[in-house]
């Protein structure tokens, strides 16, 4: 059984101080049968972590940590970069891996997202590792072909063990920022399809494998994205920065 996760990449928004009201805002917006139901990750920028970590901490809250990016490396000369294991001293849970917007403004390659994602494992976390085609491709009828070599590049290595916890997050570059989101069925068949990869090579770890849809969710459309069977979740941007609009994203079924 696959539980629901719901997750808020912040991206470059909110201070520090920012991120400890946003926390604690959310938290009153949620109870725990809330949690029960669904896991909750808010993704901050890293100057915010070790605040959010403390409210989290403090108060004793359900919510996860999750972080946007990291590097490879565990440590060395790699200037203005966070090595995974930083990330994991903070409670950090989660890391984004291969993010859109961290593959085309910052260039990063299948190659650099796959020792990522296996760097996040080696530091006992979780990536929420990103795909998703260009609109272009998308026009060019190349989503599937798009997907299946993102992911298959990703992926490259993993244990089953490791699939099993693995979050892919299907982004389609088009979907992001725009207020365009994907239908429920075109987001849907495309997790099917992630699905279905992750099954050829990984057996039944793909059962377990969570699938988040992200792209323009918000509160009045997340209920019928839920809705499809293979999508486990959400990845949610801007929708996230509000908490009150956040908690209703999660509480979908209200
Ligand atoms: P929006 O929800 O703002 O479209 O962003 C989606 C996203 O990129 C989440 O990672």
């Amino acid at each position: 059984m696959r539980k629901d996760l719901i997750a808020g990449n912040w991206k470059m928004n909110a201070t520090h101080l920012d991120a400890i009201q946003m926390v604690q805002k959310l938290s009153y917006r949620l109870n725990d049968s809330d949690f029960d139901r669904v896991e909750v990750v808010v993704c901050p920028p890293y100057t915010a972590l070790r605040s959010a970590q403390t409210v989290i901490e403090t108060d004793h809250l359900r919510i996860k940590l999750g972080a946007q990016n990291c590097h490879y490396a565990d440590s060395g000369a790699f200037t203005g970069a966070i090595s995974p294991g930083m990330l994991a001293k903070l409670s950090v849970r989660y890391v984004i891996v291969g993010h859109s917007e961290r593959r085309h403004v910052f260039g990063e390659t299948d190659a650099d997202i796959n020792r990522k994602v296996k760097a996040v494992y080696e530091a006992g976390m979780i990536p929420i590792f990103a795909v998703g085609e260009l609109e272009a491709e998308r026009d060019a009828g190349r989503t599937e072909e798009r997907v299946r070599s993102q992911f298959a590049a990703g992926t490259s290595g993993l244990t089953q063990e490791q699939v099993n916890s693995l979050v892919v997050a299907y982004e389609p570059v088009w979907a992001i920022g725009t207020g365009n989101t994907a239908t429920p069925d075109d987001a849907g068949a495309v997790c099917t399809f992630i699905r279905e990869l992750a099954a050829d090579s990984y057996g039944d770890a793909a059962d377990h494998m969570r699938i988040l849809y992200g792209g323009s969710v918000n509160p009045g459309n997340v209920a019928a994205i839920m809705a499809k069977a293979d999508i486990d979740g959400a990845l949610v941007g801007g929708a996230s920065l509000d908490p009150d609009t956040f908690a209703s994203v999660v509480r979908y079924w209200v």
